[in-house]
């Protein structure tokens, strides 16, 4: 059975932690894969999330199933997170949350959703995009199709050519959008080309699907979700993938939730039955114990406070980064587009070739596209991350 198969290439990201890894050189730096580090390099266990560790050991009584939706509280809870308090959406019966493995797992179960939905839609996604994007909802049999995002020569968003090429999409067609901190280049819209791009969704009547994995590291918790909140309000259906991987620092419990708004309680009502047998059929149910740690942050005054002013040192440390990085880069060019990006990721703008040189020359991982983490710098690394950059454009 497996005669013909042939060894696949590694996902570029995973490669390249792997790489990284496996260089000996003991001041390597790694700009590679999107973790948040600490300015001393590691990714801690946040204290909010110890702490939740810590209460529910005492108070869980069960492992016994959660059931294919997950944990209602968490649920509730990401909702919430999303939408904020008191939505509407929420007392008209419109929107509910259902717990994935991860944001991976929300965005691949909407995949799946949306081809029994929508089985002919195309899924318009950005130039560039997270590379995962592609075979989690490429692997469901949708059909991709690319709108520009960004220009590369400024690395700034090509907003007209964006809302162009989206003229061009078919009635419901879905449209993957960033919700902040956009992956790869840390380019987001502003609050005025939100309100044009919902305008355009609302006239050409496409269903927008947002994809939610750094709120709370770009401006704010609030900040960061107020263009998905301004299109939950104007549109009848929409989906979001969340993910806590990164604000919560949960990495590895895969911790996210699938967002679904409905039209009106009766369709909603059809459409969470149907996601629920979709994810039935796929891992029957969610693991249990991340959401367990959101539920008790989140239904706890003092550890939600706790967690907050934790993820807000998390997002003053990468700003001050970027404003640093951009300082020392300076001589070389303009980077001050890396001080007005947000959350962890920006293009260098350097060829591979120039990649390539950082990484033989000096141990600096960072992708072939030359997006770099903003996180994986520290006070210390970051000066000698600065000339060797300049250095590379010098060579090449
Ligand atoms: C990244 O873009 O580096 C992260 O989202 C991690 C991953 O799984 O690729």
């Amino acid at each position: 059975m497996f005669e013909h198969l042939k060894v696949l290439p590694q996902d570029p990201i995973l490669q390249l932690m792997q790489s990284f890894r496996e260089d000996p050189r003991p001041d390597k730096v790694d700009l590679g894969v999107g973790v948040y580090r600490d300015a001393a390099g590691n990714t801690p266990i946040m204290g909010a999330v110890r702490e939740a560790s810590k209460r529910l050991l005492l108070s869980e009584t069960t492992k016994s199933y959660v059931g294919p939706a997950g944990s209602q509280g968490f649920n509730s809870g990401l909702t919430e997170l999303l939408l904020g308090a008191d939505s509407a959406l929420s007392r008209d019966q419109r929107v509910s949350t259902i717990q994935t493995p991860g944001g991976c797992g929300a965005l691949r179960m909407a995949a799946e959703f949306i081809k029994i939905c929508k089985p002919d839609a195309s899924v318009w996604v950005s130039t560039p995009t997270w590379a995962n994007h592609l075979p989690l909802l490429g692997g469901a049999g949708l059909r991709i199709r690319d709108y520009p995002y960004l220009n590369r020569q400024s690395l700034e968003v090509d907003f007209d050519d964006m809302m162009a090429t989206l003229e061009t999409a078919q009635k419901e067609d879905l449209v993957l959008l960033h919700g902040c901190c956009h992956n790869p280049s840390g380019a987001d819209l502003t609050m005025d080309q939100w309100q044009d791009l919902t305008a355009l969704i609302q006239r050409k009547q496409l269903l927008p699907f947002v994809d939610m994995a750094y709120q709370g590291l770009g401006d704010g918790l609030e900040e960061d979700a107020r263009g998905l909140r301004y299109l939950a309000e104007a549109v009848p259906e929409m989906l979001v993938a969340a993910s806590c991987s990164k604000n919560f620092g949960l990495y590895r419990e895969r911790t996210g939730g699938l967002m679904v708004i409905s039209d009106n309680a009766k369709n909603h009502a059809a459409a969470t039955s149907q996601l629920l047998s979709v994810i039935r059929a796929h891992y029957s149910m969610p693991p249990a114990h991340g959401a367990a740690l959101v539920e008790t942050i989140l239904q706890n005054k003092e550890l939600n406070r706790q967690w907050q002013d934790e993820l807000n040192g998390m997002r003053e440390r990468i700003r001050q980064l970027r404003l640093d990085f951009a300082d020392k880069l300076a001589p070389a060019g303009d980077f001050d587009f890396i001080a007005r990006q947000k959350g962890m990721f920006s293009f260098l703008g350097i060829s591979e070739k120039q990649v390539h040189y950082l990484r033989e020359q000096h141990g600096i991982y960072l992708l072939e596209s030359s997006r770099i983490n903003m996180a994986g710098l520290s006070d210390e690394t970051l000066p000698r991350v600065a000339a060797a950059v300049r250095e590379a454009l010098d060579s090449a």
